[in-house]
């Protein structure tokens, strides 16, 4: 009892001589693909629960984009892509708050690179990859990571199934081939995004692993009825 007593006034003690809230702690930004959540998490305060205002910079004025809040994250993502901004949070409780936490973000050069999404389709002894570039969050459908880069450039790594020998190859568009491969044999690739002008490497994707078929010239014409087939019997 007496223990509890003075622990008890002992946590009002150092609350009050502080004068204050404490302010959240471990700030940092968790930026993907322009997909920015600031992060923190809530000091020990015996009082009570706290609450949190996170706020930018914005001409001078700081705006709120989370006020009060109980949660220990806030959305960032409608900030300008380009430039420096300085976000700032406190705690809260009751009338009293916490010394403001700041960080500069800089959204075009700090946020990751996702991986971006791959489509393999093996014909005979070639793999035909298609390559979709991580999307923004905020934009249009039809907007992606590459849309806001101008080096952008994929990175993709092939390797047989099983070996630990990797083949890097690059590419600039979304389509890429990887012809005379061994057939019947399982490869598997993987991409990432790449801005040769900063050097800066996206996250890789999950290996995709597709089997070679048979390298048979008659196979592969039955996969592909074309047109031309016809056009030959016409004419
Ligand atoms: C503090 O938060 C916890 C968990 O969210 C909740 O169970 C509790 O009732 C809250 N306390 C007060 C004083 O609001
Ligand atoms: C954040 O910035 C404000 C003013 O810009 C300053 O008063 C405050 O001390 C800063 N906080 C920290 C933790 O450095
Ligand atoms: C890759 O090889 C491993 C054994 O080395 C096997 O278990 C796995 O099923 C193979 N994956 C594919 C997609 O063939
Ligand atoms: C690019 O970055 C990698 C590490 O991410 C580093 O090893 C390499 O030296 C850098 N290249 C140049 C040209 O700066």
């Amino acid at each position: 009892m007496a223990q509890s007593l003075r622990s008890w006034l002992g946590g009002c003690l150092l609350v009050s001589a502080l004068g204050m809230v404490p302010p959240p702690e471990n700030v940092r930004m968790n930026s993907v693909n322009f997909r920015n959540i600031l992060q923190w998490e809530s000091p020990a305060f015996p009082k009570g629960n706290l609450t949190f205002t996170a706020q930018y910079q914005s001409y001078r004025k700081f705006q709120d984009i989370c006020t009060s809040t109980v949660l220990t994250e806030c959305d960032f993502s409608s900030l300008s892509k380009y430039g420096d901004h300085t976000l700032r949070v406190r705690a809260q409780f009751e009338d009293e708050h916490s010394d403001w936490i700041n960080i500069t973000f800089c959204p075009v050069d700090d946020t990751i690179i996702g991986p971006p999404r791959i489509q393999v389709e093996a014909l005979a002894n070639s793999l035909h990859m298609r390559f979709l570039a991580p999307k923004i969050k905020n934009e249009p459908e039809t907007w992606s990571m590459r849309n806001i880069y101008n080096s952008w450039t994929y990175h993709v790594q092939y390797w047989k199934n099983g070996s630990d020998e990797k083949f890097p190859v690059t590419g600039q568009y979304d389509f890429k081939v990887l012809r005379n491969l061994e057939s019947q044999t399982t490869y598997c690739v993987q991409v990432r995004g790449f801005l040769p002008d900063r050097n800066k490497t996206g996250e890789w994707s999950e290996p995709v692993c597709e089997q070679t078929t048979a390298d048979d010239v008659q196979r592969f014409r039955q996969l592909r009825p074309q047109k031309d087939a016809y056009t030959q019997v016409c004419s």
